[in-house]
């Protein structure tokens, strides 16, 4: 394959970011955009990237016939987090014959919570030839494949803890305004009752993930209730025209989940997003050889989710037909040369 022809299925905040991402890359070609948003449709993907040039892609809310028309060998989904939202929008190119890489958190392990829907998506992609995949830098990468990666140098594995901290007020505002940042701590209780704040997808996912990557045999798993952060001190967001947060108001989220095992707490994940807060990650495993390895400042979520989602086009192509996980795939690895010198077939 010289040409490796892409389908956008969002272009929203992530998925422009991978487009333009694309337009630099060697060897990918956009061949097609499908998003639902007012703004967006009938728009030439150019201005809708807020780049100079036309790309003379229109983007088009029918998915059917982007994907009759484009011949793709991948599409890049990226429009919402649950897996029985997004399953038509999937299904749909898997139809098509067409390989999948989607940043939809619930597909990254979705055997438990949606194992009826992992089942068909596995049934249609097996079917159709293709490889269907849900990643991204959380989950996907820095809370499950990288602990499971770094397990690879332990005899034995007692227990693995992760804790991602980011500064909120270094990202883009619709993320500081998705965690809160800002509000008054009874808005954020009301927010979250409402799911009108969502908060972190994939806690759980990441803890599947590594489990079945170790072959353990959960007792349980168990996430806390989302804890709003109330801030001490002013804190002013870095990006421009961002939120800030004064004393007593709510700064951002912390989360938290654990795996159980045979009644001991083997997989502890922690979650800080807020603005103001210390980033780094930190993987403490205690086993043979223990390991402590402290990662900062952490990985910026936009950046590593694009490069993720791109990085994995030659993995998910390579792979055999059905429903993968980051953990049945080859070892991560960048794409800096032409995309064509990393597809097997
Ligand atoms: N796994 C990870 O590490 C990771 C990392 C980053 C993001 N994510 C997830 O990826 C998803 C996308 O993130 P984002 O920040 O780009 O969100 P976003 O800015 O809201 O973009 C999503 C885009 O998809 C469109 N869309 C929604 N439903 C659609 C449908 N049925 N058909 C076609 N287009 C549709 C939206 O249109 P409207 O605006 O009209 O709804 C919007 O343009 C989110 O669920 C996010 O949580 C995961």
């Amino acid at each position: 394959m010289d040409t490796v022809r892409v389908v956008l299925f969002g272009v929203g905040a992530v998925g422009s970011r991978i487009a333009k991402f694309l337009l630099e890359k060697e060897g990918i070609e956009i061949v097609g955009a499908i998003d639902i948003a007012t703004d967006k449709v009938g728009k030439d993907l150019g201005k809708v990237l807020g780049v100079k040039k036309r790309l003379g892609i229109m983007v088009s809310d029918d998915a059917d016939a982007v994907l009759s028309e484009a011949e793709a060998d991948v599409m890049l989904h990226t429009t919402t987090s649950f897996l029985r939202q997004v399953y038509p929008q999937i299904a749909k190119a898997l139809e098509h014959g067409v390989n999948v890489v989607s940043t939809c958190e619930e597909l990254s392990y979705p055997y438990v919570i949606e194992a009826s829907l992992a089942r068909r998506l596995d049934e249609l992609a097996r079917r159709k030839g293709v490889t269907v995949l849900g990643t991204g830098v959380n989950p996907g990468f820095v809370m499950d494949t990288v602990p499971i990666t770094l397990t690879g140098a332990c005899q034995k594995v007692n227990a693995i803890k992760v804790t991602r901290s980011l500064d909120a007020a270094n990202r883009r505002v619709p993320f500081q305004k998705k965690i809160g940042a800002g509000l008054t701590p009874q808005e954020v209780k009301q927010k979250l009752e409402k799911k009108e704040i969502t908060a972190h997808v994939g806690l759980e996912q990441s803890m599947h993930l590594i489990a079945s990557a170790l072959g353990w045999e959960l007792d349980e798993i168990e996430v806390a209730p989302v804890k709003p952060v109330i801030s001490k001190e002013r804190v002013v967001s870095k990006v421009e025209g961002g939120v800030t947060v004064e004393p007593g108001q709510v700064a951002g989220l912390k989360q938290s989940g654990w795996a159980v095992k045979a009644g001991k707490r083997v997989i502890s994940l922690e979650m800080h997003a807020y603005m103001g807060a210390e980033e780094y990650e930190l993987y403490t495993i205690d086993g043979v050889p223990p390991i402590n390895m402290k990662n900062t400042p952490c990985m910026h979520g936009d950046l590593s989710t694009v490069a993720v989602i791109v990085n994995s086009i030659p993995k998910v192509i390579n792979a055999p037909p059905g429903l993968v996980t980051m953990k049945d795939l080859p070892i991560p690895s960048a794409t800096p040369e032409h995309m064509g010198k990393y597809i097997k077939k």
